[in-house]
């Protein structure tokens, strides 16, 4: 590592709870001009990685979804049809999509779901990470500068897994695998993307909030009747949800009212959220009982904060 690299790396993990091994490797793959995959499930720091990566390399972070849509013309970019017709097909009306734009400028071209992209479009991609350089008809051929780079970003939990991808472009990319963090960092990340919202709150009382807001998320992750779980998204919205409700009904700490009450924050931040097994014939409110039970009332010590 340069001694830049390592001022780099110091100033991003200012904005990232956590993930220093994430961190040192993606800083590797990038810094060694490499491609990268990160595979993991929602929410767990793809996104907040690199952006903290651009933003401390100031350079340009350009996302496109990988579905359907994202056809070649999508991805690369096309000709204004209504120039055209008036002024015929020129470099002028070439209106350039998300990869002309992360190659023109330097940027990281990120596509989440890249495993949904459609065969064509990876080709196009394929020969763009290959060559550093596209050549569009009527455009010319484009050069990448040197900051150029293509992180892709997968759910290993997608029924569309990594065998959609071909050799080819599995071949060209480093990857990352990504796990949720620990309790702690999770609890941390609440703190940190509530404090706004939540400054109005007893200090103890929102330590024990986001205690169990977190110990609840991570529950819907072990449960044997959910298929996927919720990310520490869910946690932090329970955390909002749950103080706007304990306000509102002005609740304390000690108040009985407290646990029925996270019962309701909970359904409504990851009753949506959490996917059941497909086999079960139940409502995600009874699922989410259950866990709820397990954590306000046959393990009370779990539930205390500390
Ligand atoms: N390590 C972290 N430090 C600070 N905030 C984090 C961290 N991990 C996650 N978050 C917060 O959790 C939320 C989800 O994180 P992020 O968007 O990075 O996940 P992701 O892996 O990109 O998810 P998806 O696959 O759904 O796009 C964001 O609000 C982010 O601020
Ligand atoms: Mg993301």
């Amino acid at each position: 590592m340069t001694v830049e690299l390592v001022e780099v790396r110091a100033r991003i993990s200012t904005d990232v709870v956590g993930r220093d091994r994430e961190l040192d490797l993606a800083l590797a793959a990038v810094s060694a001009g490499r491609d990268l995959l990160l595979e993991g499930p929602p929410g767990t720091s793809k996104t907040t990685l690199l952006s903290a990566i651009t933003a401390q390399w100031h350079i340009p972070l350009v996302f496109v979804e990988g579905n359907a849509d994202l056809t070649p013309a999508r991805l690369v970019g096309h000709h204004n049809p209504s120039r055209v017709l008036r002024e015929d097909y020129s470099v002028d009306n070439f209106v350039d999509g998300p990869l002309l734009d992360a190659m023109r400028s330097g940027g990281f071209l990120y596509i989440e779901e890249l495993n949904r992209a459609p065969e064509d479009s990876l080709n196009t991609l394929l020969t763009a990470m290959a060559e550093r350089r596209i050549t569009i008809p009527r455009v010319g051929t484009v050069h990448a500068l040197p900051t150029f780079r293509v992180v892709a970003s997968m759910n290993p939990f997608d029924n569309i897994g990594t065998s959609r991808l071909s050799t080819s472009i599995l071949d060209r990319l480093c990857r990352i695998a990504i796990g949720y963090q620990d309790a702690e960092a999770e609890r941390r990340i609440v703190a940190l993307r509530t404090a706004e919202r939540t400054a109005n709150l007893d200090p103890q009382l929102a330590e024990r909030m986001r205690h169990d807001a977190v110990a609840l998320t991570r529950r819907t992750r072990e449960s044997e009747d959910i298929r996927q779980g919720s990310s520490v998204r869910g946690a932090i919205d329970l955390m909002l949800v749950a103080s706007e409700l304990v306000t509102m009904r002005a609740i304390s700490g000690d108040d009985d009212r407290y646990a029925e009450t996270f019962y309701d924050a909970l359904t409504l931040a990851l009753s949506g959220r959490i996917v059941l097994e497909q086999t079960l014939d139940t409502t995600p409110e009874a699922v989410l009982r259950v866990l709820w039970e397990d954590h306000f009332l046959l393990d009370p010590a779990r539930a205390a904060p500390g």
